[in-house]
Formats: C-alpha cells, sequence, structure tokens
C-alpha cells in the first residue's frame, strides 16, 4: 500500500512538473504577494501554506512560463537549471540559441529564492531574529531543502567560481546546506552541480562545501554489468560530463563518493541499465538497478535516474514501479512526447483539485 502510495506521489509531481502552463496562474501568489504582512491579514509566511511538497524533480525547469514559481507551485522538491558561462556571466538555457541576456542565473534563480526565503524567514516585533536553522521554502515542511540542481555546460574549471560567487547571498544569508568539515548542515537550499561540475573543485574545500556532486550512480557498484565496459577505458576530458568530470577514471571507486562531496548518484537509465527490449525489464536488469540504489544509499546518497524510457505509457508505468518500489529517491523524465499531453492532464486536475 504505502508503495501505491508513493508512486501516486511521485506520478503526480512528474506529471505536475511536466505540464506546469495549468499552475502557472497560481503562481502569481508567489511572485505577487503582498510583502506587508500587516495589510492583508496573511501571516508573513503564508504564501507556502497549503502548498505539500512532492518527491519531483522540475526538470529543465527554465522552459516553464514561469520558472522555479512554476516548481515551487507544484510542491517540486529540486529544479534544474542548465548554465553557460559567457562573457564573466552565467546564463540558464536548453541550448546556446535560447540564451537571451535575461535570462540568468542570477535573475531567475538566485534573486527569486533570497525573495521567497526572506518572506519565510520574517524578522517582526516580536521575532526580531530569523528561525534556526532557516525556514526553507514549504511552509508545510520548513525543514525541506530545495535541490537546486545546476547543469555545468560550459567548461567546468572555468563556471565554477562564477558559481561560487553567484551564491554568496545565499550562503551569506544561511540559506544553503553545506559540509562543516565534520558533518552536514541542513540548509533550505541545497545545490548540486552536474554535467560538468568538476569533482576536485567541489571537493578541494575539506573544511566547508556548499556545493555537491552528483556523482556516477554505476560507479559506486563493485562489479556492475556495465553495457559498455569500454568505457571505462577511455581517455577522459576534464569535460566529461556527469559525475566524471574534474577526476581521472582511475582513481574512483565506490567510496570516493559520499554526502560529504556527493548528493545525488545518478546515470541515464539506458546507459546503466539499457533499455528494456522486451517492454519488461530482464531480471538481471532489475538486479542491476537493486545493486545500484543499495550502493548509493550505503554512500549516504539519493538516487536519481534520467533518460527513463517515456512510451509506451505501460512500458514507462511498469519502469517506474520497479524504480519506486526498489527505492529510487528521484525520478527525471525528460522525454514525454507532446502527444501524450491530452491523456495526461485530465489526471493532473484529478489530482491537482
Ligand atoms: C558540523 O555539523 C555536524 C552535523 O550537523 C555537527 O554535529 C557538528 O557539531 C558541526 N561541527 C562544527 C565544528 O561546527
Amino acid at each position: 500500500m504505502l508503495g501505491v502510495i508513493q508512486f501516486i506521489t511521485l506520478a503526480c509531481g512528474l506529471v505536475i512538473s511536466f505540464f506546469p502552463d495549468e499552475i502557472d496562474r497560481a503562481t502569481q501568489r508567489w511572485r505577487h504577494q503582498d510583502l506587508a504582512p500587516s495589510n492583508s491579514g496573511h501571516w508573513p509566511t503564508d504564501v507556502s501554506r497549503d502548498i505539500f511538497p512532492a518527491r519531483c524533480h522540475s526538470h529543465n525547469d527554465y522552459w516553464r512560463r514561469v520558472p522555479l514559481y512554476s516548481a515551487l507551485q507544484a510542491g517540486c522538491v529540486g529544479v534544474e537549471a542548465d548554465v553557460w558561462l559567457f562573457d564573466d556571466e552565467l546564463f540558464v538555457g536548453h541550448s546556446i540559441a535560447s540564451l537571451t541576456p535575461t535570462r540568468t542565473l542570477q535573475r531567475m534563480y538566485i534573486d527569486p529564492l533570497m525573495k521567497v526565503l526572506r518572506r519565510q524567514n520574517p524578522t517582526t516585533h516580536f521575532h526580531p531574529t530569523p528561525d534556526e536553522p532557516r525556514n526553507g521554502v514549504f511552509d508545510t515542511d520548513p525543514s525541506r531543502s530545495l535541490i537546486l540542481l545546476i547543469d555545468f555546460k560550459t567548461d567546468g574549471e572555468e563556471a565554477f567560481s562564477y558559481v561560487q560567487a553567484q551564491l554568496s547571498p545565499l550562503r551569506e544569508s544561511g540559506y544553503l546546506t553545506y559540509y562543516n568539515g565534520t558533518g552536514i548542515v541542513n540548509g533550505p537550499v541545497t545545490v548540486v552541480g552536474t554535467g560538468n561540475a568538476p569533482f576536485n573543485r567541489i571537493a578541494a574545500n575539506t573544511k566547508y562545501r556548499d556545493i555537491f556532486f552528483d556523482a556516477p550512480l554505476d560507479r559506486l557498484v563493485d562489479n556492475v554489468d556495465r553495457i559498455d565496459p569500454s568505457a571505462r577505458l577511455e581517455e577522459r576530458a576534464d569535460n566529461a560530463g556527469q559525475g566524471l568530470s574534474g577526476i581521472s577514471d582511475a582513481v574512483i571507486d565506490p567510496d570516493t563518493f559520499d554526502q560529504t562531496n556527493s548528493y545525488y548518484a545518478s546515470v541515464s537509465f539506458k546507459k546503466a541499465v539499457g533499455i528494456p527490449w522486451a517492454f519488461h525489464l530482464t531480471d538481471r536488469q532489475v538486479q542491476t538497478i537493486r545493486s545500484q540504489i543499495r550502493a548509493a544509499h550505503r554512500q549516504g546518497l539519493k538516487v536519481r535516474y534520467w533518460g527513463t524510457p517515456s512510451w509506451p505509457r505501460s512500458l514507462r508505468n511498469h519502469v517506474w514501479r520497479v524504480l519506486v518500489r526498489e527505492g529510487v529517491d528521484m525520478l527525471n523524465v525528460d522525454d514525454l512526447v507532446s502527444a501524450t499531453r491530452k491523456e495526461w492532464t485530465p489526471r493532473i486536475s484529478d489530482w491537482w483539485h
């Protein structure tokens, strides 16, 4: 029964994260909420009062008409931004062609997050100092951290200091989850670097870290049945993509990644598990999933598969069910065909109202 509930929660979150137009209207509440508590009768933190966080990751969040706010409104616990460094500025977009001068990390994510979090951590006459730890973005679950997944699209080494610098308002206000040299101190926002995010830079400081790595899930297992064993021998470039950038392939062992330097352990479903040709996962594939999840959890990391099959629907549901049953923490579904939209829409309404 619990599994079913989990599955529905998950599916619901994913669907909402996919078709957020319906909820764009509602996000007006986030953006235009009167900041002065006195004249509305609202509590200062009223803005998220009836939103319950769902286990969903708003993939390519910036495609939404109202990025970030749509995800928050849906109760998504994770948002993703692809960032590109050009002319000393970090731009957000899926491809170079989609970049515009105003769509920057600062304007689309940092500033709005600061605004929401200031509202969630008010200082008033009766409450002169902010709560310790700070409240998160969800009123119904203030200790819940929002995962900001930053996908480094350009050179990771170069972009890293820019990302670090741009996070300073969040850092200075005590809004970031960090590692203090011995343990993790949870904050309202947990920043995870993926894509070309360089592991060496993330792990360099052994006393303080507030950007965490997206570890290569398939490399946490000792004897994993890899689809392409020769991949291991390939010469690694600095920008080798998710989980492999800024670290030499030869030094990766199952204990390299843990909570002190990483948050997610992720992998492409097709690469790590393979395509379920028979429209059903084989026992061997389920075994692979199981061992990957077990390995990641042993290291204290959250499991995220991306590129799971989206079609046909029965296969997608089957894969989701297996992943949820096996204990996956976050799913990305990024290639749902638009044709499926119609049949999904009524379901959103069913769940939403
Ligand atoms: C670091 O964080 C851990 C876990 O929150 C805590 O137990 C520990 O006291 C902290 N250490 C320092 C030096 O602040």
